[in-house]
């Protein structure tokens, strides 16, 4: 069985479907399942990953587990010791092979490191940019057609997080026999948030104005939803992403499957921003 943390999240409800549609056995771990309508087929544990019990009941019969960090890992960790699990994908990121050190990969690090002491299959996943952030946008585009966003001409790599999900479940169903893996995760291509912006306009078929936001003004805004340590992590991300050229690193070399371009995501949730 499989044991999704995270399982109502952006990558762990496809990874839930995923693992179904393979023919596998699933239990989804969180604490609002209501957020994923899972079929009924998915077991589901309530709780919180921070407690004992809920982990114990989350565990059982797992062998196959995908991870997400969040306060309260570490306890969850020392339960998967005790367990049956012999196979673990950790969603982490790429802020912790950025050039900058920041607070945010300080702890995704510090969970790579308690996963990839595992002494079984331990794989690491770390994605850049999700195309799902660009969600942000849906209600100013609604409102007045518009995007407010620093750094407009800064190329990324966005990736869609089904993408994300296919490689876990790809890495969960043929556990590595090289113990401890890392694997970088990106879109298919280079894009601005400017070109981003432009293929949303064409999806939606309604046009859109970008105004460049100050990097002053876009951390203050972000500083009103996120705590300070995270946006000051972003900011220091997106500067080093301006100075360094992002490398490629699509699903495609994993499961030979192609990666999903932006133009799909947006075709594939052009309701939210309607
Ligand atoms: N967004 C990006 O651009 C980006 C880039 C690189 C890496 N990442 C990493 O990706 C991860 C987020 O993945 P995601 O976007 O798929 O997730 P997400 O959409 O942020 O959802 C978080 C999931 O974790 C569950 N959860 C949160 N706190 C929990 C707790 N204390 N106990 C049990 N479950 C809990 C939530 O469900 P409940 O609320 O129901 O519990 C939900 O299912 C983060 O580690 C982030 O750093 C993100």
């Amino acid at each position: 069985m499989y044991l999704v943390t995270g399982a109502t999240g952006n990558v762990g409800r496809t990874l839930v479907t995923d693992l179904l549609a393979a023919d596998e056995t699933v239990r989804a771990f969180c604490r609002h399942p209501e957020r994923g309508s899972f079929p009924t087929a998915v077991d589901t544990v309530v709780g919180d990953i921070a407690d004992r019990e809920a982990a114990r009941a989350a565990l059982r019969g797992v062998n196959g587990l995908f991870l997400l960090r969040m306060p309260g890992v570490e306890t969850f960790w020392q339960e998967v010791l005790r367990s049956d699990v012999r196979s673990v994908v950790l969603l982490s990121s790429a802020a912790v092979a950025s050039s900058v050190p920041t607070y945010m990969g300080d702890l995704h690090r510090a969970t790579e490191d308690l996963v990839l002491a595992a002494p079984f299959s331990a794989s690491v996943l770390r994605p850049g940019a999700f195309m799902e952030n660009t969600l942000r946008w849906a209600s100013l585009i609604q409102a007045r057609g518009v995007v407010r966003a620093p750094f407009p001409d800064v190329a990324a790599a966005p990736v869609d997080a089904r993408d994300i999900a296919s490689a876990a479940a790809h890495l969960l169903r043929h556990p590595t026999a090289v113990r401890a893996r890392i694997e970088p995760l990106t879109g298919p291509e280079l894009l601005s948030v400017r070109q981003q912006v432009e293929i949303l306009a064409t999806v939606l078929n309604r046009p859109i104005r970008l105004e460049e936001l100050s990097e002053e003004e876009a951390e203050r805004q972000m500083r009103r939803y996120a705590p300070a340590e995270i946006v000051a992590s972003l900011f220091a991300l997106m500067r080093a992403q301006a100075r360094e050229l992002t490398e490629i690193h699509p699903v495609t070399r994993m499961t030979a499957a192609p990666a999903r371009t932006f133009a799909t995501w947006a075709e594939d949730h052009r309701h939210a921003f309607m």
